[in-house]
C-alpha cells in the first residue's frame, strides 16, 4: 500500500494543496487564487472563507484518483500574523487583517509603553511591529469595539482552515512566535504580554510543536473533500519554518532565501538568537525546542507583480501570443540591460518596510531614472532591488554571529534563472536550488509524515528527501559591481525617510 501525506501552504496569493509520496515526490498539486482587498492605502485584508474554500478545492483535487485509505497525514503551513476573530459559535466577525497591513502604527506605540521596549523584545524578540498580530487585536479594539466585545477565539490563517478541517482551536510555536504575545524562550504564551494589554488569554488557541498531532480531518470535512475522517492533521508551521523544513534548512549553519509575495533570509539556530535593535526576528523552529533568525521585506514578488500588471502590458501580451508566463518575457528583456541596470536602483518598499527598518511608512521608487532607460533596466532593477533588500537582513545576521556560506533559494521568484543568478552575485555566496521546489507544502507534508509516524523525525526525513538540483556561483565581477552599487543603495532609505513620511501625511 502506498502512503501518502498532504502539505496545504495558505499564501496571500493562493493556497497550495499538495499530495506527496512516502519519498517526498509530488504526486498532485492543485493552488486556488483568492483576493487580496486593500481598502486603504496600507490595509491588507483577506477573507478567511476564501482560504478554507480554496483548501478545500485542493484537497477534491488531490484525492481524486488515489485511494484515499492511503493518506497518512495533513500538514499546514500558512502566511504568519494575520488576525482572524471568531464569536462564541465559531463564526467569523470580519475580514482577516493580514501580515503586510500597515494600519498599527499607534497601537505599535502603546504596546511599547505599556511594556518597555527591554521587556518586549525580552519576551516576544521583537520591537512592536505593525505586521505582527497584538497590535492588530488592539486596533480592532479601539476602531470595532462593537466587533471586539463579541469576539472569543483568536486564530491565524492556517490555524482557522485547521479550525474547519478538525473543529480544533490549535496553533504551532513558529506561527505563535509571530503574535507577540508568545514567550519565544518558553515556548509559550506570555501571561505577562496579555494580562499588561488586557487580552483575554482565554481567546488564544491552544500551542504545539509543529510535528504534534492537533487533531483529526472531521465527519463533515472527509465528506467535502473525498477523503476519510479521522486523518491526523499535525501543528505545522508559518511558511517561512515550513518553507525551512520543506529545503532542509534544520540545522546550524543552514540558511535559506525565499521570493515569494514578501522576501525572507532566514537562518537555523539550535539556540535562541536575539538582535538587541529589534531588527530582525528570531523565533521558533518548526524543529522542537529550536530556534531560527529571518529578515522579512513586505514587497519581494509583489513588486514585480505590481510592475507586470501597471507597466509590462506589451510583455504580457507577447506572453499571450507564445503561450508562455509574462515572467518568462520580463525576464528576458532584463537580460538586455546590464548588472547594475545603467544605475537605476529600485527601492522595494511598496507597503512600507520591515526589516531591517521597521518603518510602516517606507516608500518604494525607481531612482536614478533617465530617459535612456528601458523596461528592461527597469525589470532588471526590480529583481536587484528586491535582493539588495534582502542583503540588508544577511548584514544584521552577521553582526549577531550568522555568516551562512550558502543559501537555498525557493519561492515562485526561485524559478527564475536570472534571479537565481543576481541572487548569488549580490549576496555574495552559493545559491542553491533543491528539486523539490515545493517549500512550504512539502514542509508542512514532513511535519505531518512525523507526527504520523510515517518518518523518526524531522532532520532524519530532511536528509532523506530533500536533494540539491543545481548551484548558482558568484560570478566575481558581477559580484564587485554590485558591492558597488549596493554602497549607493544603502544610503537611499535614510536620504528619503523625512520626504515619505511628508508624502504620507500629504496623502492623509
Ligand atoms: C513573516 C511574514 C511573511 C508572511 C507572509 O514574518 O510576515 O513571510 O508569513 O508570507
Amino acid at each position: 500500500m502506498n502512503t501518502y501525506l498532504i502539505g496545504i501552504d495558505i499564501g496571500t496569493s493562493g493556497t497550495k494543496t499538495a499530495l506527496f509520496d512516502e519519498a517526498g515526490n509530488v504526486v498532485a498539486s492543485k493552488t486556488v487564487e483568492y483576493p487580496l482587498y486593500q481598502p486603504r492605502s496600507g490595509w491588507a485584508e483577506q477573507d478567511p472563507d476564501d482560504w478554507v474554500r480554496a483548501a478545500i478545492e485542493g484537497l477534491c483535487a488531490v484525492a481524486s484518483g488515489i485511494d484515499a485509505e492511503c493518506v497518512r497525514g495533513i500538514g499546514l503551513s500558512g502566511q504568519m500574523h494575520g488576525l482572524v476573530m471568531l464569536d462564541s459559535e465559531g463564526k467569523l466577525l470580519r475580514r482577516s487583517i493580514i501580515w503586510c497591513d500597515q494600519r498599527t502604527e499607534a497601537q505599535c506605540r502603546e504596546i511599547t509603553e505599556t511594556l518597555g521596549s527591554e521587556k518586549l523584545i525580552k519576551i516576544t524578540n521583537s520591537p512592536a511591529l505593525t505586521g505582527f498580530t497584538a497590535s492588530k487585536i488592539l486596533w480592532v479594539r479601539e476602531n470595532e469595539p462593537e466587533i471586539y466585545e463579541k469576539c472569543r477565539h483568536i486564530l491565524m490563517p492556517k490555524d482557522y482552515v485547521r479550525y474547519r478541517l478538525t473543529g480544533e482551536l490549535a496553533t504551532d510555536v513558529s506561527d505563535a512566535s509571530g503574535v507577540q504575545l508568545f514567550d519565544i524562550g518558553a515556548r509559550k504564551w506570555s501571561d505577562e504580554m496579555t494580562s499588561l494589554l488586557g487580552i483575554d488569554a482565554g481567546m488564544l488557541p491552544s500551542v504545539y510543536e509543529s510535528c504534534e498531532v492537533t487533531g483529526v480531518l472531521s465527519e463533515n470535512a472527509a465528506n467535502k473533500t473525498g477523503l476519510r475522517r479521522g486523518i491526523p492533521v499535525v501543528g505545522g508551521a508559518g511558511d517561512n519554518e515550513a518553507a525551512a523544513v520543506g529545503c532542509g534548512v534544520v540545522s546550524d549553519g543552514k540558511a535559506f532565501a525565499t521570493i515569494g509575495t514578501s522576501g525572507v533570509v532566514f537562518a537555523h539556530s539550535e539556540r535562541v538568537k536575539f538582535d538587541p535593535k529589534g531588527r530582525i526576528h528570531g523565533f521558533c523552529a518548526a524543529v522542537p525546542g529550536e530556534y531560527h533568525v529571518m529578515g522579512v521585506i513586505q514587497s519581494a514578488g509583489l513588486s514585480l507583480r505590481r510592475l507586470r500588471d501597471n507597466v509590462c502590458a506589451a510583455e504580457c501580451e507577447a506572453a499571450r501570443r507564445r503561450g508562455v508566463d509574462p515572467y518568462t518575457i520580463m525576464d528576458e528583456e532584463a537580460e538586455k540591460s546590464p548588472v547594475g541596470s545603467n544605475g537605476l536602483i529600485f527601492l522595494p518598499y511598496l507597503m512600507g518596510e520591515r526589516s531591517p527598518h521597521l518603518d510602516p511608512y517606507a516608500r518604494g521608487g525607481f531612482i536614478g531614472l533617465t530617459a535612456a532607460h528601458t523596461r528592461g533596466d527597469m525589470i532588471r532593477s526590480v529583481l536587484e532591488g528586491v535582493i539588495f533588500a534582502m542583503r540588508d537582513s544577511l548584514s544584521v545576521f552577521g553582526e549577531i554571529g550568522i555568516s551562512p556560506s550558502a543559501l537555498t533559494l525557493c519561492g515562485g521568484g526561485a524559478s527564475s534563472p536570472l534571479w537565481r543568478q543576481i541572487a548569488a552575485d549580490i549576496f555574495g555566496c552559493e545559491v542553491d536550488i533543491v528539486k523539490s521546489g515545493e517549500g512550504g507544502a512539502l514542509g508542512a507534508a514532513i511535519l505531518a509524515g512525523v507526527g504520523a509516524g510515517v518518518y523518526g523525525g524531522i532532520k532524519e526525513a530532511c536528509g532523506e528527501i530533500i536533494k540539491p538540483a543545481r548551484t548558482y556561483l558568484p560570478n566575481e565581477e558581477n559580484r564587485k559591481r554590485y558591492d558597488e552599487l549596493y554602497g549607493i543603495y544603502d544610503g537611499l532609505y535614510g536620504a528619503l525617510r523625512e520626504t515619505n513620511m511628508r508624502l504620507a501625511e500629504f496623502c492623509g
